[in-house]
């Protein structure tokens, strides 16, 4: 069901300068950025072998990036696992009963379909699922 960590997402304040942690320190560099109007984040992704790291800076005051900052900090926001059919798997979660952020998906950086997965059914992490 699940094929392999797709990436890892963590907010931050200024994605170019958290990018430049990156580059410079670790030499990883930016792929792609992109803002994606509907959930109100500008995206950056940094390609680490089959996975990413995405980062994602609120473009909206009362975006949910800006409040998981206030608080909670910068840092870790979501897992994602890439899947072969978002839809088969949302189905199924249904059926095992938990709890969804995203009934059904929505489309998130690169016009990839994605759902979010409740925090309360997941111990606590922000998982999201998404295909292609
Ligand atoms: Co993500």
């Amino acid at each position: 069901m699940i094929e392999k960590i797709d990436h890892i997402g963590i907010a931050v304040k200024d994605l170019n300068e958290a990018a430049l942690f990156y580059k410079e320190i670790l030499g990883l560099e930016l792929s792609s950025v992109e803002e994606v109007e509907s959930q109100g984040v500008k995206v950056g992704f940094i390609q680490i072998g089959e996975s990413n790291v995405e980062l994602l800076e609120g473009t909206n005051e009362n975006g949910s990036i800006n409040k998981f900052i206030e608080k909670r900090g910068e840092g870790v926001h979501h897992i994602a696992f890439k899947v072969e059919s978002i839809d088969d798997v949302l189905k199924i979660l249904v059926e095992k009963g938990v709890r969804l952020i995203d009934e059904k998906p929505r489309e998130g950086a690169g016009g990839k379909k994605i759902a979010f997965l409740h925090p309360k059914s997941t111990n606590g992490v922000l998982i999201e699922i998404c295909e292609g």
